[in-house]
């Protein structure tokens, strides 16, 4: 008795952290020299999705710690044989530390990471001192981080990082988007934050 469906092979759409050894090359994993988006947390992936589809002269590839959602957005992006858009099934901190190489992104967006509520969860939150060294490490020079949050008190945290850090120039936020229809937003989350009618802090810093 089979109790599982085999998985259908999602590559090169979705893979993990673990299928890769060696840094990545990107010109190899697009197969082109544009440059490169990452996506932390990319979740349902609809960020991943509209900005593959809107830009296609950029390369996007999702990093997300829950293999169901990464391989859901995978399904998405192969169900359009999307070539500038990828999912990577991990952490971001081990991806960061072993799989992208210095100076080789262009963006990175942090978009809605988990607030961990409770003081005793507050370390498995992604956006630390330790991930800001991170990104400076993979950003190119002149790369921008850009983030957005529904928690105020998380996004005060972001700032507080960001604002103060010598290696990085604040940019204006961008405008907030009237949406023309209903999945018309950044993201899922933003989507349904915006829905409950929250204020959403949002953030773009530029390596100096
Ligand atoms: C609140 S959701 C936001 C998803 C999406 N960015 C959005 O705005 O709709 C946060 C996402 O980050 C993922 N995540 C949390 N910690 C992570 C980590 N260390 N590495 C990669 N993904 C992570 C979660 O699994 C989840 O999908």
């Amino acid at each position: 008795m089979q109790l599982n469906p085999p998985r259908v092979d999602l590559r090169p759409w979705f893979l993990t952290v673990a299928d890769l050894q060696a840094p990545i090359v990107w010109s190899r994993f697009f197969g082109n020299e544009n440059p490169v988006d990452i996506d932390v947390g990319c979740g349902r992936g609809l960020f991943l999705y509209n900005e593959s589809l809107a830009h296609p002269e950029r390369n996007y590839l999702g990093i997300e710690i829950d293999f169901k959602e990464g391989r859901r957005t995978a399904t998405r992006l192969k169900k359009r044989q999307a070539e500038n858009a990828r999912v990577l099934g991990g952490d971001v901190r081990e991806a960061f530390q072993r799989l992208i190489a210095p100076q080789s992104v262009a963006v990175v967006h942090v978009y809605f990471p988990d607030p961990w509520w409770k003081a005793k969860h507050r370390k498995r939150r992604v956006f630390t001192n330790d991930f800001v060294d991170q990104v400076v490490e993979v950003l190119q020079p002149g790369g921008v981080l850009s983030s957005a949050t529904d928690v105020p008190e998380y996004f005060e945290v972001i700032q507080g990082l960001m604002d103060h850090d010598p290696r990085f120039k604040p940019l204006p936020p961008p405008p907030e988007k009237i949406p023309e229809h209903d999945m018309d937003y950044l993201t899922s989350f933003e989507r349904k934050a915006r829905q409950r009618g929250e204020t959403i802090g949002r953030g773009r810093w530029k390596l100096r």
